[in-house]
């Protein structure tokens, strides 16, 4: 898809869901360019809601546009958050990646009363295909014992790394962040409980029960799957 067909989606997708925020909210907004949209849509309209963000990149751009953040951490409950994801299907079950930042985007999630992912019709499924890897947040000293559960459960197990501490990625918590790539999964919901049960991992970026209402973009407008 052309970047400038992206743009367009990503700014009617936000446009539907800013009618969604109303004044007085604590809004959660994640990752990703549809957020960006939708932070720049609340920022023109001026809209008075307290934000939340697992993202450093948000929060900034929300600050930048003149909205309030707040630290996640100081509420105990959030009206509405909108996310990004790579992969959704018709069941709600979610994946996500990029930024691994997916702990803290789950903590939004859950304390949502809505959790809403922003997407374009080419990340929607009737199931999920796993074509994304799955990014897990690991404690470092769990690394052999997660690496060898992983393997079991028949997973692909790479380390994300980059440049800094020892060219390993680490997480805003300072963990270790994996990509474990499942080729086929037939039940997302019990590989998610598989996961979540192994020591040593802090959380993944498969959202099984989280998601509530999904906004599908494409040229011919717009749909929800709940
Ligand atoms: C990363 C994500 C992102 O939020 C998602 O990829 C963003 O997508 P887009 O830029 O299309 O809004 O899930 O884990």
């Amino acid at each position: 898809m052309g970047l400038e067909r992206q743009r367009k989606l990503k700014n009617r997708c936000a446009k539907e869901a800013l009618g969604l925020i109303e004044d007085g909210m604590i809004v959660g907004l994640g990752g990703g360019g549809t957020v960006q949209c939708l932070v720049e849509l609340i920022g023109e309209k001026g809209l008075d809601i307290q934000v939340v963000s697992p993202s450093f990149q948000t929060a900034s751009h929300c600050v930048a546009r003149g909205l309030t953040v707040v630290p996640t951490w100081s509420v105990e409950n959030v009206d509405i958050a909108f996310d990004g994801c790579d992969e959704v299907d018709m069941h709600l079950n979610a994946l996500k990646s990029g930024g691994a930042i997916h702990t803290k985007e789950k903590i939004i999630a859950s304390m949502a009363k809505r959790y809403v992912l922003l997407v374009d019709e080419s990340k929607v499924f009737e199931r999920l295909p796993f074509a994304h890897s799955v990014t897990i947040e690991i404690v470092p000293e769990s690394l052999g014992y997660v690496r060898k559960e992983l393997a079991k459960l028949g997973a692909d197990v790479s380390m994300r790394t980059s440049a800094a501490k020892d060219g390993y990625t680490m997480s805003d918590h300072g963990n270790m962040i994996m990509e474990a790539k499942f080729d086929g999964v037939e039940d997302p919901k019990r590989l998610n409980r598989q996961l979540c049960g192994i020591t040593g991992i802090v959380d993944t970026s498969l959202f099984v029960g989280k998601v509530d209402l999904v906004l599908c973009v494409d040229e011919n407008g717009t749909r929800w799957i709940q």
